[in-house]
């Protein structure tokens, strides 16, 4: 972290600190399911209590388009965070700027936490308007960002703020870069990646970037059948992209150059149709019949994959290897996150995982707490596996 700025270079004693979180979490009926990203900003709030700050934390919630909706408000957000913080109250104002959010910020004692209304509301948050920046930063003296999760996102909270106030990473942040650092920037080899899901036209950027830079690819799910068809390969009535078939043989091509090895399925487990309690069998991958579909890898594969993670020392996951939400098609990705996270628990082996459904993949084989890192972010890890450099990230940077 030698690269960015941390809370150890502030002396937050008495002084307003705006905590960019990532308070987006999944909200049913008004109740909070999955809390993990308040549970990786607690940390930060401990923190920073102890150290005696006065606790202003800003986030989005959903999509509002710089309008209130009522719906997305964080007001039960900011409840639910003060349950995470072992239940500390935690103060709410009913706007992010102006004379409400001065008022709660005003009153805020030392080592006392905020929560203020969602930054979308207002239509110069994603605009990254500088104006708005200037109302926020108003509200603070020092800016700390703790949301890899939103840093791919060029808003005001995020970027505009950042230039107007002396701003560092939080805790979460630190750990998410760390993280990802072990994983692709300086990676004890043999380093893979497992890709899965459903469409290459969706992971483009990242399967490019991956095969310059991993030893092993290891392709999975349905876009694995997109790989399959440009091998010539018969898949049958599986789910693929045929307009991609160029692509993927560029990124063959690529990985061939850069001595990767791309790993696809060897067999599978093919169905009529993707349904519940449907009749599947398991065929060698040469031989998918025209009215089945492949829906998960097969035990051959699963072997030479359990195999293989013994001899690798990174793994960096992302997307499902079959239609795992729907079983019996959820056993290999089961399988080889159980392999994964043994290995992880040996010691051999760090494993790092995130984006999109992979988290909800993991949490359902059980194996993801034994991984070494699970990333809270979805779009932000997507463009990090493409290489991009975030822009959240390039403003924490120390000069030079
Ligand atoms: C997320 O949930 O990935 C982040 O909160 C970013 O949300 P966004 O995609 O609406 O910018």
């Amino acid at each position: 972290m030698a690269e960015f700025r941390t809370i150890d270079d502030l002396n937050v004693i008495g002084k307003r600190v705006l905590l960019r979180g990532d308070l987006n979490v999944p909200l049913q009926d008004g109740v909070v399911t999955d809390t993990l990203r308040l549970d990786r900003l607690a940390g930060t709030i401990f923190e920073l209590a102890e150290r005696g700050a006065r606790i202003v934390v800003i986030s989005h919630l959903g999509r509002p388009k710089g309008k209130p909706v009522p719906e997305l408000s964080l007001k039960p957000i900011a409840e639910a965070l003060s349950k995470a913080i072992g239940g500390r109250p935690v103060a709410f104002a009913g706007a992010c700027i102006g004379a409400p959010a001065e008022a709660v910020v005003g009153a805020l004692e030392n080592g006392a936490v905020a929560v203020l209304e969602n930054l979308r509301f207002e239509s110069g948050e994603e605009a990254n308007d500088p104006e708005f920046a200037g109302a926020l930063a108003a509200l603070g003296d020092y800016y700390v960002n703790d949301a890899f999760s939103v840093s791919h996102r060029a808003h005001a909270s995020i970027v505009a703020i950042a230039h107007l106030l002396p701003a560092a990473a939080g805790r979460a942040l630190q750990a998410e870069i760390d993280a990802l650092e072990r994983a692709l920037g300086n990676p004890e080899r043999p380093l893979a990646a497992l890709v899965g899901g459903a469409k290459v036209s969706t992971k483009i950027g990242i399967l490019e970037n991956l095969a310059g830079r991993v030893d092993s690819l290891v392709i999975g799910g349905a876009m694995a059948n997109t790989f399959l068809l440009a091998a010539g390969m018969p898949i049958g009535a599986s789910l693929a992209e045929p307009e991609m078939i160029e692509t993927a043989g560029r990124v063959v091509a690529a990985a061939k150059r850069a001595a990767c090895a791309i790993l696809l399925p060897i067999d599978a487990v093919i169905a009529p149709a993707l349904e519940p309690g449907v009749t599947s069998s398991i065929v060698p991958i040469d031989a998918v019949p025209p009215d089945q579909m492949i829906l998960d890898i097969g035990p051959e594969t699963t072997q030479s994959l359990i195999v293989a993670i013994s001899g690798w020392r990174t793994l960096v996951w992302n997307g499902p290897l079959g239609a795992f939400e729907t079983p019996p098609f959820d056993a290999g990705t089961t399988a080889i996150a159980r392999a994964a996270a043994r290995c992880t628990r040996t010691g051999i082996l760090t494993t790092v995982a995130g984006g999109g459904d992979t988290v909800a993949a993991l949490a359902h084989t059980r194996a993801s707490q034994d991984f070494t890192h699970i990333s809270a972010a979805g779009g932000a890890f997507l463009e990090w596996l493409e290489g991009k450099d975030l822009p959240g990230l390039a403003v924490l940077r120390k000069p030079g």
